[in-house]
């Protein structure tokens, strides 16, 4: 029954572990995969989890949609505790399986019940954007995002690609911190999106992965998101947990629809929930709790969000190291797009040739588009990796 099966490509990014776990060097560095890391290098679990993880109320399903309590606050936190849609209770929420999962229940949903199928997603993007939306039955268009001459954002692309995208389609925000390129547009450049998004009445869909990571403020990273909301009458997001909590494997997020009011909320839950009873019935109940814990108790918060900010400055921080290691071996290349960059992302402008390079010679493992998960950087290895970015780009 199997036999015409074919290999599969291993993923450009969770296939990378694979290989850097197979390798034997000492010297193995991994910036593959977007995970924080502390100074040691080690697997890194926040004080806050540890504290809410242990009494634990029950162990029985979940709603469908998750616990009221978790959705609450993640509404609260995307949105902000102040935000007019949650008073006048417009907006669909449903826990969802971190942000990968949220995002394929949002394309699943747009793909169900929008009158276009086109969605315009930056280019670059994540890599499982494409997949997640093609599989939804979307259909993937690209906007331009990146200027490779310069190494900064092509705004002008932005606004043209978008400007000549037909009305009613979807297009793929990226609220902060950007992957891979690790570039957002300033206030005024999302004024102009926005106007742009809304005047052109294009469906946002915005994916939040790392609100508090960008700047290690959660209200800042979440300004693109919350200016469109107060602009346009309809959008979905999807909200992950798994870096601003450090809850990557407990797969803990979010998807929400803002509706033009609680009526329209109502019908669209009840059909997010037909929905997601298929695919897995209901969400797991341990992030949940954890999340809702940590949100729910003033001292947890206070000591997460302190925990957050030093994760960012940790990036920060690293990132400057790392470019002053290059300097101090004599690299004339100019890499100061690196610590123009923010979140977890340096997009070091390497072609795959030295990505190749890298991995071979120096143990040193990247995405093939250049892309460093520069949380995988600490004291003991920055020397070694610049030596090793200095090598391949003399
Ligand atoms: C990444 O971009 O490395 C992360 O978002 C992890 C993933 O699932 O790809």
């Amino acid at each position: 029954f199997f036999s015409s099966v074919k290999m599969g490509p291993a993923d450009p990014i969770l296939g990378l572990g694979l290989a850097f776990n197979a390798d034997t060097d000492p010297k193995k560095v991994n910036l593959g995969v977007g995970v924080y890391r502390g100074d040691d290098g080690k697997p890194f679990v926040l004080e806050s989890v540890k504290k809410a993880g242990g009494a634990y109320p029950h162990m029985e399903y979940a709603p469908i949609s998750g616990p009221p309590g978790f959705v609450g606050k993640a509404q609260g936190l995307a949105f902000g505790e102040n935000s007019t849609a949650i008073k006048q209770k417009r907006i669909a929420s449903t826990q969802s399986l971190s942000g990968t999962g949220g995002l394929r229940v949002v394309s699943d949903f747009l793909a169900r019940f929008l009158p276009s199928k086109k969605i315009y997603v930056p280019n670059p993007s994540w890599g499982n954007h494409l997949n997640i939306f093609k599989d939804s039955g979307l259909d993937v268009q690209r906007y331009s995002y990146f200027d490779a001459s310069k190494n900064a954002l092509n705004f002008e692309g932005i606004l043209k690609d978008l400007n000549a995208a037909p009305k009613d389609s979807i297009v793929l925000l990226h609220a902060c911190a950007h992957n891979p390129t690790g570039i957002d547009p300033t206030k005024e450049q999302w004024a102009e999106i926005i106007n742009l998004v809304s005047t052109k009445q294009l469906f946002p869909f915005v994916d939040m992965a790392y609100q508090g990571f960008a700047s290690g403020d959660l209200d800042r990273d979440a300004y693109a998101l919350r200016s469109l909301t107060e602009t346009v009458p309809n959008l979905a997001l999807a909200q992950s947990f798994a870096k601003n909590f450090g809850l990557y494997g407990q797969r803990i997020g979010a998807a929400h629809f803002v509706c033009k009011d609680a009526e329209e909320a109502d019908r669209v839950l009840s059909q997010v929930k037909i929905l997601i009873r298929p695919m897995y019935s209901n969400p797991p109940i341990h992030g949940a709790h954890i999340v809702d814990t940590i949100l729910s108790n003033p001292d947890l918060t206070k000591l997460w969000k302190s925990e957050l900010k030093d994760m960012a400055d940790r990036m920060n921080n690293i990132r400057g190291r790392l470019v002053q290691e290059l300097a101090a071996l004599g690299s004339t290349r100019d890499w100061s797009h690196i610590t123009k960059q923010i979140g977890m992302m340096a997009f070091t402008g390497m072609s795959k040739a030295q990505v190749d390079r890298l991995k071979a010679e120096f143990h040193v493992y990247m995405t093939d588009d250049g892309r460093a998960a520069i949380s995988g950087l600490n004291s003991q290895n920055v020397q070694y990796v610049a030596k090793a970015f200095h090598e391949v780009t003399k």
